[in-house]
């Protein structure tokens, strides 16, 4: 392939200065999230009994996948005890209500229920922070009741051992893995505001990225690599079952009819993709074979003008070169 107009520095350096969200900002959140996270050890110290055993960052700001565009900080808050209601609407207003109890500086409108989430927002500076409820039976792991924030259902899963599972596959490929896991996750957010009713959330982005890296693809190339990633979607029709062995076999998989089948790395019974429609999965694969027609054009153009146009179909119009 033909890299003279555009090669992957060019790509490399499009991702510093445009989709990642920068180091400074990434740690000011993260140390936003610890100083909530204090407040609440110390709350914790005075009322051992305290229903909110933990607050644990979670998302993009742990697994160092976050964009520029992050809008608010991801925190889960595991729930202990036996008078924490099971029905989301009611476990939220209980969440808020705890929170407000353990924030006292906090006044009451600073912490809000969402529909699936509870909010703390700071005055003046910062962001907001999402608090995702996970209703918690002391698991040694962190297993516990995670609510969806694609339907509100509780999905039991850990936080940390998906933190966990990331790490390792950024560690088998440094640097390479969260940023071809941000680029794409870059286009898909594109593609949201483009494409009418598109959706892919960034978990499975993650995964089938996760998927491809144990099969041994390569991601020090960046336009190779998301080449791969289009490729793949391309080839499976995204209706390839992915599993990872890293906490389960294999056959710990059943029957399952779902459209797209990605599964929870840490629940063989959780599909992740569980809420994806044939004509969403289709739309996924459209979206991902223009991507990759796209860059194919690209490597072969002739002129360096013509090379940035494709580009651009797949990173958008602030994408030169
Ligand atoms: N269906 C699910 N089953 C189990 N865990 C999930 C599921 N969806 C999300 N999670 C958990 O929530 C975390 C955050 O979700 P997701 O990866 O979609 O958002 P994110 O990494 O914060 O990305 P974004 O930049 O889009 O905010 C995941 O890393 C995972 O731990
Ligand atoms: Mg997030």
């Amino acid at each position: 392939m033909s890299r003279a107009h555009v090669d992957h520095r060019a790509i490399a350096r499009f991702a510093e200065e445009r989709v990642n969200l920068p180091r400074d900002k990434a740690d000011e959140y993260r140390a936003q999230a610890r100083r909530l996270r204090e407040k609440l050890e110390t709350y914790l110290d005075e009322h051992p009994n305290f229903t909110l055993r933990r607050m644990m960052l979670s998302g993009s700001l742990a697994k160092g996948t976050a964009l520029r565009t992050l809008n608010d900080i991801d925190v889960a808050v595991y729930i202990s005890g036996s008078d924490a209601p099971h029905d989301v609407k009611q476990l939220l207003e209980y969440l808020a209500e705890r929170l407000r109890k353990a924030f006292p500086n906090f006044s009451p409108d600073q912490v809000k229920p969402q529909t699936y989430s509870v909010t703390v927002s700071f005055k003046g500076t910062g962001l907001d922070v999402d608090v995702v409820p996970v209703l918690y039976a002391g698991d040694s792991a962190w297993r516990g009741n995670l609510v969806s924030q694609e339907d509100g259902s509780f999905l039991e899963t850990s936080i940390p051992l998906h933190l966990e599972f990331i790490r390792k596959r950024k560690r088998a490929q440094e640097t390479h893995f969260a940023q071809v896991a941000r680029l794409l996750k870059f286009w898909a957010r594109r593609m949201k505001q483009e494409r009418e009713g598109f959706r892919f959330k960034s978990f499975m982005v993650e995964l089938i990225l996760a998927h491809l890296t144990d099969q041994g693809q390569d991601l020090s190339d960046y336009p190779d690599a998301m080449q791969a990633f289009f490729t793949y979607i391309a080839r499976s029709n995204l209706r390839q079952r992915i599993v990872f062995t890293d906490h389960y076999p294999v056959s710990d998989v059943g029957k399952c009819f779902d459209v797209v089948q990605i599964f929870d790395p840490i629940n063989p019974t959780n599909n992740v993709a569980k809420l994806y429609t044939a004509e969403q999965a289709d739309a996924i694969v459209d979206a991902a074979l223009d991507a990759g027609d796209a860059i194919d054009a690209a490597l072969s153009a002739p002129t360096k003008e013509l090379t940035v146009r494709y580009w651009q179909k797949v990173l958008g119009s602030t994408f030169q070169g």
